[in-house]
């Protein structure tokens, strides 16, 4: 069947479409419905359906057919370690952490928050979670304690997973200190944390409250899969909002194994058996989604890698893996390969390495710039393709569907609306925009499977966020249009959300910690272009009057401050001390066109600005900073 087809049956006949896809699931118990509308605009997949994740990931395979197979390739250039695990020693390593999860108390329903580097463990430990019904939310290495505070009041979890360290490059980031930092933050205290010794440092330990992985796991029985309802939550995944409450995206365990399932074959053309490579982080919605779902629930060994694109030791690091490791597919953050690209222009690392077996290379989670695709392209001689989601969705909104058509490629665009997401171009009054026309990217309920129901215990925020610009769609958050020929084109965030290096930052949340500051009257946070990060925050202040402390220091206070509340991976260097900050007559500040002014581009000045000859000022001020040139 071509795409146009399958797309057209998948938006007039969802219940069939799905309820077909999700033959490719085993449950224990199937569903009364495919799609449950009773209670619009809450909708849910396969209700009355009983599954487990944990199940379908692992042991299926291990019974059919693929103990031997490796599941996990673990590979760490910054330790120099590396270990394959079969389908049969991961489904192993993951009850008995189940059972020791269990032992501490942790059943169906309870919360279970990671705060884990790149190793075996935090895969473990996300399908012990599955296993035993528990709901588990990894954090980002690169949050600061206080950013892991607020998610585990939030989350409220039983048990907290954690290991010693991190390893940045060449870097030792000790990961205890933070996180007995963040429960000392915390209002909600978890009964314990069990905490992985890694030999590069080693953990304090609390007495009573902490204990040791390999202790835990020995000590234990190993825990069988608990049946589900396929509404069950599986996990819940923090993602940025406009302010510094971040969003808590659940994702279900029936719609989500289907939809994950699904997508290895239609979107990716991967099979049973294949390698498949997400270069990504278990912290993020991509490390969930394609470092540990999908690839598991569809038979595949998944690459967890330790490293970087570059410095690991080199611009090759990525060819290494992919010829060691026999990869088909990968999947990365375009900023990668401007990176690598930056290293290695000619691509001489390139030649050192047997990629015959790559087929395809996808990139997302920020825009790639077709200049950065040509790079890919050329150098790989496989199919690049972009594709377009976020971590509300959980898998792929637009891509160009290896698996059930290929499609000529634009660059620059994420191709067409993937099968499940009828994607609409609508201006401010809910219209329909014509071909070429910029408008918010909205997605005509239901969502397909997989897509977050809700927002953890939090309905009000869901609707509110998501659903009640425009009655009946779901609201993404990017602004951009299609073309004449149905392809869809990525251009803008509508809200002050920036994608620093691939990830997802709030400049509101920015803004929030510099207005903490003393000496702080008024502050703007932007995203200014990056060649390198697609884009960096950039902070505009106007200091408090009588604030005569020297402003470099102040300067100097606010990085580190950033860096403290929210993490290192705000990447937050550059501030600029202004007199005033440009509003419109009603208040507002003109954040869009600072940006402008920022990245050099032409701008208009706005009719409603209070005073015109502030724009002056703020461009020197850019200007002393590196922008606005
Ligand atoms: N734990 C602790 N610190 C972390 C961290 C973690 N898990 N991940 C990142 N950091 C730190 C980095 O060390 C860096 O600190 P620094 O300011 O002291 O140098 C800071 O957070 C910013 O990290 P990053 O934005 O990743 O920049 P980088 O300079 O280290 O690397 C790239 C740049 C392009 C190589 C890197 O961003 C990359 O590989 N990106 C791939 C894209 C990706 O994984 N996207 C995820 C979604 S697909
Ligand atoms: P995250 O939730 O961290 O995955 O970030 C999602 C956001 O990243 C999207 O809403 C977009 O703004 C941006 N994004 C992700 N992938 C792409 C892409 N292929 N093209 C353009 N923007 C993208």
């Amino acid at each position: 069947m071509s795409y146009q087809e399958v797309y057209t049956r998948s938006l007039q006949d969802p219940e069939g479409f799905w309820g077909e896809a999700a033959a490719g699931i085993d449950w224990y118990k199937p569903w009364d419905r495919v799609l449950d509308d009773s209670n619009k605009p809450f909708y849910r997949w396969f209700t009355g359906g009983e599954l487990n994740t944990c199940y379908n990931a692992l042991d299926r395979h291990v019974e059919n057919g693929r103990a031997d197979q490796a599941a996990l390739i673990y590979d760490s250039p910054v330790t120099g370690d590396g270990r394959s695990y079969s389908y049969r020693e991961l489904r192993d390593e993951v009850a008995a952490f189940a059972g020791a999860l269990r032992a501490r108390g942790v059943e169906k329903g309870d919360r279970v928050i990671l705060y884990m580097p790149m190793i075996p463990q935090a895969v473990i430990a996300m399908l012990a979670c599955a296993r035993i019904g528990a709901i588990h939310s990894v954090v980002f290495g690169g949050f600061a304690a206080k950013e892991l505070a607020t998610r585990i009041d939030d989350a409220r979890p039983k048990v907290m997973v954690s290991a010693s360290c991190g390893i940045e490059v060449n870097r030792v980031i000790e990961y205890k200190p933070l996180l007995d930092e963040a429960i000392g933050l915390a209002g909600h205290k978890p009964d314990h944390c069990i905490i992985f010794q890694r030999p590069q440092a080693q953990a304090a330990m609390q007495p009573g409250r902490d204990l040791d992985w390999n202790e835990a796991v020995a000590a234990a029985e190993p825990a069988d899969c608990v049946p589900l309802l396929a509404t069950d939550p599986l996990y819940i995944l923090y993602t940025s909002g406009t302010t510094g409450q971040p969003k808590g995206v659940v994702r279900d365990n029936g719609g989500h194994a289907v939809a994950m399932r699904w997508s290895m074959k239609a979107v990716y053309n991967v099979e049973p058996g294949d390698v498949y490579w997400a270069a990504s982080d278990v912290g993020w919605v991509v490390g969930h989604s394609y470092i540990v779902y999908g690839p598991l629930l569809h038979g595949c060994t998944t690459i967890l890698y330790e490293g970087k694109p570059v410095g690991t030791p080199d611009p090759g690091a990525f060819w290494r893996v992919i010829s060691e490791h026999r990869v088909k597919v990968m999947f990365t953050a375009p900023t990668a390969f401007r990176a690598i690209k930056r290293e290695d222009p000619e691509g001489e690392y390139l030649k050192k390495y047997d990629l015959s077996r790559f087929e395809a290379l996808f990139l997302a989670g920020e825009r790639c710039d077709p200049d950065t695709l040509a790079w890919a392209e050329q150098q790989l001689r496989v199919p690049v393709i972009d594709h377009w989601w976020q971590t509300e969705t959980g898998w792929a909104i637009a891509a160009n569907c290896l698996g059930i058509e290929q499609l000529p490629v634009k660059p620059g665009s994420p191709t067409k609306a993937v099968p499940g997401y009828d994607v609409r171009i609508l201006d401010e009054n809910g219209n329909e925009e014509p071909a070429g026309e910029i408008g918010r990217i909205m997605i005509r309920l239901p969502l397909p499977p997989g897509c977050l129901p809700t927002l953890w215990q939090n309905d009000d925020r869901y609707l509110e966020s998501y659903l009640s610009a425009q009655p009946g769609y779901y609201l993404t958050g990017d602004a951009g249009f299609k073309d004449e020929d149905d392809y869809l084109w990525i251009m803008s965030r509508i809200d002050d959300i920036i994608n620093v290096a691939g990830h997802r930052l709030s400049t509101g949340a920015m803004e929030e910690v510099l207005a903490s500051h003393p000496d702080v009257a008024e502050c703007a946070v932007i995203g200014a272009a990056d060649q390198l990060k697609g884009e960096l925050p950039v902070g505009l202040v106007v200091l408090k009057a009588g604030a005569d402390r020297d402003e470099q220091e102040i300067v100097d206070e606010l990085i580190s401050l950033v860096r403290q509340k929210i993490g290192p991976v705000a990447a937050f260097k550059k501030v600029t001390v202004v007199q005033r900050l440009p509003k419109t007559r009603s208040g507002k500040i003109l954040r869009g066109t600072m940006k402008k002014i920022a990245d050099s581009q032409e701008y208009k000045v706005p009719a409603t600005i209070d005073d015109p000859a502030i724009l002056d000022e703020i461009t020197q001020a850019l200007i002393r900073i590196g922008y606005a040139k």
